[in-house]
């Protein structure tokens, strides 16, 4: 039922295309007017939840640690497990963000006939996970040939590494089978796990169900629908510059194609999908663990006088050594 609602939800908005843009005509609203909305949100929108993120007290280091953290010398060190300087968290951060270390094991929890509780590792969503978001970054890259002019040699080189195979005209990309396919068992393996179905929320398959409809509205405009990539260029090209303009000739499927699209950027500050920028302002991930080795005041505390060991040495240095009891400093 959830999964349904949600995905009416999106069939909804195809109906929206259809009666805006097939019956109505209303090509300016839906290429030019929905798509400044989206960024205007997406941008303000992500803007504003950062700083929500950044303005949240952290007032000591809670990293999440599982490994030998800084000792003595001759203790060996977990730098990526227990980092103790900036070097180290960017090493363990750039883990996490490019291959998504911490997924990587992840488990699952199940249970035996016998009914007993056992811990199974996932590697399969991490799989998928990997899979599905570099293939949308290859893909969001790839658009920029839309933006730009003149096209920068990067995004024509991702063109040509992702149609490596050279099958098919147009070219058959790579990433349009994998996005499909790690989308697919993303949302598989709710509808299909009893104990995620129970915990899944429309929500969590509407985001899977609009970033399906983007890919296969995109995909099936390449291969089936065809559309005027020169006049897609110009409004894209209209759009950047601030000179909007709707070239006459794009069909319907590009209007759907930009709809989900617009809808996906609308959608992303106000759902879990933010988690794009906030793996970066997670204070468990980014912060070294340094506790030992710095004093972290927390900066609301209210003023307290102490009288700390230096000091104490320093008042009763002389009946400390009399006493033929080893300080400190001399
Ligand atoms: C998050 C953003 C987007 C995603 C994930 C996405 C996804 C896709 C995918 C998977 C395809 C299939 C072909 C390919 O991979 O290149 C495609 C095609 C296409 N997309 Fe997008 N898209 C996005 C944004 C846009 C935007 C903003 C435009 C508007 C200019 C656009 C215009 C097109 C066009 C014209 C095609 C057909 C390309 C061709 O025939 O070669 N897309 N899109």
């Amino acid at each position: 039922m959830r999964a349904l609602t949600a995905l009416l939800a999106v069939a909804g908005l195809l109906g929206l295309v259809y009666v805006g843009v097939g019956l109505a005509g209303q090509q300016y609203l839906f290429g030019v007017v929905v798509p400044y909305v989206a960024i205007v949100v997406f941008l303000v929108g992500m803007v504003y939840r950062v700083l929500l993120w950044a303005g949240a007290p952290v007032p000591f280091r809670i990293p999440t640690v599982s490994g030998q953290q800084k000792s003595l010398p001759w203790i060996h060190q977990d730098k990526l497990e227990s980092p103790s300087n900036g070097l180290h968290v960017l090493g363990r951060m750039a883990l996490e963000v490019l291959l998504f270390r911490s997924l990587f094991r992840n488990t699952r929890v199940a249970m035996t006939p016998a009914q007993r509780v056992v811990y199974q590792s996932d590697k399969l969503l991490w799989a998928a996970s990997l899979a599905f978001h570099w293939c949308f970054l290859l893909i969001f890259l790839r658009h920029m040939r839309f933006f730009l002019e003149p096209v920068p040699w990067l995004v024509s080189f991702l063109d040509g590494f992702d149609g490596f195979f050279q099958l098919t005209v147009p070219t058959f990309l790579l990433t349009n089978a994998v996005i499909v396919g790690a989308l697919l068992f993303l949302l598989g393996r709710r509808l299909l796990d009893a104990q995620l179905r129970y915990i899944s929320m429309p929500s969590d398959y509407f985001a899977l169900f609009i970033l399906l409809g983007v890919a296969l509205s995109g995909i099936s405009m390449r291969y089936l629908t065809k559309v005027d990539l020169v006049a897609v260029k110009e409004l894209s090209l209209g759009l950047v510059t601030l000179q909007p303009v709707v070239p006459a000739g794009i069909g319907l499927p590009f209007f759907v194609h930009l709809l989900f699209v617009s809808v996906l950027f609308i959608y992303f500050p106000f759902s879990k999908l933010v988690h794009m920028g906030g793996v970066f302002l997670s204070p468990t991930r980014n912060l070294a663990n340094n506790n030992r080795m710095r004093r972290h005041v927390n900066p609301w505390n209210p003023e307290v006088e102490v009288h700390t060991y230096d000091q104490w040495e320093d008042e009763f240095r002389d009946k400390i050594k009399a006493a033929g009891i080893a300080v400190e400093r001399e």
